[in-house]
């Protein structure tokens, strides 16, 4: 089966998020199934000179779309064992970042055009074609419209994967209608209109063949009026194409036994754990001590991450408890300003670093005790995986992914490998983390805490699995089809 992974961004080449976890790890996990999983994605300027060294040029053509006729470069390489294309056009991705410009719309209505066009010279033909966040939504809009009865799409599926219902790539409808080249007819609310705008997002939700979102939870919150960001109702007419499947993580390139960036290795001795808290704190200029409970954050500062509850409580937390935190983020200025100003006053218990830092997320990951991460919504939430893999405790709250992969400890069981709340109320998360405080005192009841979290396998073993059958049912299906 040929699985074309369509995203805006993946590891190793760009990432801002969770999704460029996923982009870049569940293709190799599928790989090693005996799936052939390619990947496109365009070809930012941020991309290290270094990973394209083993890329070449294939292909160049141009994509006409509205009035447009853009050059488009494609660009094909290997990067562990996985097969990837780049969308080359210097006036769209010769940019800094990845996203946030005023034509966005533009810029990946180009990448879904470039997308379709690409295939014919690929050398490969996808039997489905998986779409991620509403980036690539217009794809699957494009297969059953414009390209419906293109050769070079014949007999292809389409999956979209919604790894955050709240960032849905809202425009203009006449700009939309003008990009596309379509008529009003595709601009009603059961296609892309979406209160008075043009949604990304919708081209992916209503015209896929399956959808499918990154855990079972939030599968079921997003067809709820609180969770579903207006589009409930769409996602309730669609339940039975929409399945949740949680994440796994990359278990070799997030592996404390073998983490070029830490300075102990271990896996399950907490001595050699602390060893790494110490050289954190030193290299945080926090005071040095390996049994001071340490707190570590690593996220995007957004109201998503539950930093309302975190921010509401800091302050009496750092009186009443004795606790380092080391925090790394970006992202509304509200919280960096609150951060900033903590770390200002208490130097001795808070340290900040502000911006995107690969190598001080894995020192925190490693060098703390406890993992915060009260998020509002989470559609699954990597960084809880990635805290357990390297046996730092998470706190969390009760939604999404959250839910899903953290288990509260129970003092009488001995059971559960975090803390967790239900509401989202900054006195029961601060009511937790005191829980949390009070049981990592304990020492017999820590090292069970942490065992328990050792013992799940968060990799993507199970979850490759079950994107596989996804895919097999649209592959069975469309054989059905074929002559
Ligand atoms: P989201 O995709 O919503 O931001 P996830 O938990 O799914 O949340 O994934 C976040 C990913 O990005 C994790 O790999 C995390 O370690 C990483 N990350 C988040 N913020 C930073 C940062 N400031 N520096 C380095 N890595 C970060
Ligand atoms: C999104 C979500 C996050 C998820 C990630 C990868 O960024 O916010 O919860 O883990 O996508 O699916």
């Amino acid at each position: 089966m040929n699985i074309l992974f369509a995203a805006s961004e993946a590891v190793p080449l760009a990432k801002t998020g969770g999704l460029a976890d996923v982009a870049g790890a569940l293709p190799k996990a599928l790989n090693r199934r005996g799936i052939d999983a390619r990947v496109v994605l365009p070809k930012y300027e941020e991309i290290p000179e270094a990973l394209l060294e083993s890329f070449e040029q294939v292909a160049h053509f141009n994509v006409y779309f509205g009035w447009r006729k853009q050059y488009c470069g494609l660009l094909k390489g290997s990067l562990d064992g996985v097969v990837y294309y780049l969308i080359d056009n210097e006036f769209y991705f010769k940019r800094r970042g990845l996203y946030g410009y005023g034509d966005d719309a533009e810029r990946f209505v180009f990448f879904c055009f470039a997308v379709m066009e690409a295939v014919r010279y690929m050398d490969f033909h996808p039997s489905v074609v998986h779409c991620h966040d509403w980036q690539t939504g217009l794809i699957p809009f494009l297969l059953k419209t414009r390209y419906a009865y293109d050769p070079a799409w014949a007999y292809a599926k389409s999956v979209f994967t919604i790894h955050n219902l709240k960032y849905q790539g809202l425009f203009g409808i006449d700009l939309l209608k003008e990009l596309l080249g379509t008529g009003d007819d595709m601009f009603t609310s059961d296609r892309l209109e979406f209160h008075g705008a043009a949604s990304c997002m919708k081209g992916g939700l209503v015209f896929a063949d399956k959808l499918t979102t990154v855990s079972g939870t939030y599968a079921e919150e997003i067809q709820t009026d609180y969770f579903g960001e207006g589009l409930d109702s769409l996602l309730r007419y669609r339940s039975g194409d929409l399945i949740g499947i949680v994440n796994g993580i990359d278990d070799e390139l997030f592996d404390p036994m073998n983490d070029p960036a830490l300075h102990s290795p271990y896996r399950d001795s907490l001595s050699r754990k602390r060893k790494n808290k110490v050289e954190l704190q030193r290299e945080l200029g926090l005071p040095q001590s390996e049994t001071v409970p340490l707190i570590g954050i690593v996220s995007r500062l957004v109201e998503q991450k539950g930093f309302d509850l975190i921010a509401a409580t800091f302050e009496e937390l750092l009186q009443l408890e004795d606790a380092e935190y080391a925090i790394l983020g970006a992202g509304e200025e509200r919280y960096e300003h609150f951060f900033k100003e903590m770390a200002t006053r208490y130097p001795d218990k808070v340290a900040l670093r502000l911006g995107y830092d690969d190598r001080l997320a894995r020192l925190i990951y490693a060098g703390s005790d406890l993992f915060a991460m009260p998020s509002k919504f989470e559609p699954c939430g990597l960084s809880q995986l990635l805290a357990l893999r390297y046996r730092s405790v998470p706190i969390v709250r009760e939604t999404g992914g959250l839910k899903d992969t953290i288990q509260a400890y129970d003092e009488y069981t001995g059971e559960g490998n975090g803390f967790s709340f239900a509401n989202y109320n900054a006195h029961d998360y601060m009511y937790t983390v005191r829980r949390a405080l009070s049981l990592y005192r304990n020492e017999e009841a820590w090292k069970q805490i942490v065992r328990n979290g050792s013992k799940e396998d968060y990799s993507w073993n199970r979850s490759a699995r079950a994107y596989i059958s996804v895919y097999s049912q649209l592959a069975a299906h469309r054989k059905e089809k074929e002559p």
